[in-house]
């Protein structure tokens, strides 16, 4: 199990944007911007579902995932694989419905993504890039 040290943290909790990629069964890759997302334990991600489409079908039909998350000012930045998964009621639920409310109200979240972190990948510029992380 990676660990998410308190630099991924702090760095998650900084970002304005992730990157989720999914694929089709067959390989066919897709790549979309979420703003309302958190590391909700040692090892999830919550991105929260107001517009995704393609991604949805992608998730049902392929649960693997790719995610990214940086910090333009310290250029420090993270890529997340696992396995994701939509919950649509519960505690996770709750909390994604609230991270959209208290800045968009306007807008109705549809599901949380739950993503179960099992590698994580430093994308920081230099010498680590690329490698996996402890
Ligand atoms: C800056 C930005 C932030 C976005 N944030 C979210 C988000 O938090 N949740 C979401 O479901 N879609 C979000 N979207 C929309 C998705 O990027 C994308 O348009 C949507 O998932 C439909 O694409 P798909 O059919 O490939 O899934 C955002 C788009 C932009 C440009």
């Amino acid at each position: 199990m990676p660990k998410i040290t308190e630099e991924i943290k702090e760095v998650a909790s900084k970002t304005r944007g992730w990157a989720l990629a999914t694929a089709t069964k067959d390989g066919i890759p897709n790549v979309v911007a979420v703003a309302f997302g958190k590391l909700i334990s040692e090892s999830q991600i919550l991105l929260v579902d107001v517009f995704m489409k393609k991604t949805r079908a992608n998730i049902e039909a392929n649960p693997n995932v790719a995610v990214a998350v940086w910090d333009m000012e310290t250029l420090k930045g993270y890529q997340f694989k696992g396995t994701a998964h939509f919950e649509t009621s519960g505690e996770i639920f709750d909390e994604g419905v609230q991270i959209v409310k208290s800045t968009m109200p306007q807008l109705t979240p549809k599901a949380a993504l739950i993503v179960d972190v099992l590698q994580i990948y430093n994308l920081t510029p230099g010498a680590e890039a690329g490698k996996e992380m402890a």
